[in-house]
């Protein structure tokens, strides 16, 4: 582990505890993939040593796929890096492949306090692939090639990487009163700068958070 990753780690996990010790029954949108996994560790072990109380939070997992092996899903990836290591009450981790209506859930929450998203080489933002609308609320996609390949490793193949998925949508993400982009790694510099810096537009999802009023952007690169 790098020095900035470790950096980046420290600073978006000191946002998720800032924001839970301030208001302790915030709702949190949280991303999966491999940018976070420092983040959460950090977390996890704050929270043993007792040093967050997760008993009034929500956790809303961003993102699903739909028909992976339960060990695989983005459920249980969480569960492992983040929720067994805390005192969240299980019946506070959501996820959209088991509520019907995610967008209904999140709103009679309250809706989300504190969203940290990835970004994809293709410019998705959770799983909201290229093309989708700046208007989209909770929907299942079709997964971009690009999407598959770059998931492989966590299933081993590619041929096991599930096709479709479930997402929040840009709606909903940019609804969230704090927006934070975690990205690890130069090979995404490119479309960072291009996100963040580019026109907005359905082909670049990720360009649409430059929209919103309360958006950070942490990185283990300059860009
Ligand atoms: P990564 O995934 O953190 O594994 O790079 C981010 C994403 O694809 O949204």
């Amino acid at each position: 582990m790098g020095a900035d990753y470790q950096q980046l780690s420290f600073k978006s996990a000191e946002s998720v505890a800032d924001q839970l010790r301030g208001k302790p029954d915030s709702c949190f949108g949280l991303p999966t993939g491999r940018s976070p996994l420092g983040c959460y560790q950090l977390l996890a072990e704050w929270s043993a040593a007792g040093k967050l109380d997760w008993s009034q939070a929500r956790c809303f997992a961003l993102d699903d796929y739909i028909g992976a092996d339960e060990s695989r899903t983005f459920q249980a990836y969480l569960d492992e890096a983040l929720y067994r290591h805390t005192n969240i009450p299980k019946d506070h981790c959501y996820d959209p492949l088991f509520v019907d209506n995610y967008d209904r859930l999140i709103a009679d929450c309250g809706g989300l306090d504190l969203a940290m998203v990835g970004i994809g080489r293709n410019g998705h933002v959770a799983f909201n692939e290229p093309g989708t609308p700046r208007q989209s609320w909770a929907h299942c996609i079709w997964l971009t090639e690009s999407t598959v390949k770059a998931n492989a490793g966590y299933f081993g193949e590619e041929r096991l990487v599930p096709r479709r998925a479930v997402t929040m949508g840009l709606e909903t993400l940019l609804g969230s009163k704090k927006l934070i982009l975690l990205v690890s790694g130069e090979h995404k510099k490119e479309i960072i700068r291009r996100a963040l810096s580019g026109p907005r537009t359905v082909e670049l999802p990720a360009s649409f958070l430059q929209e919103h009023p309360c958006f950070k952007v942490l990185a283990d690169f300059d860009f």
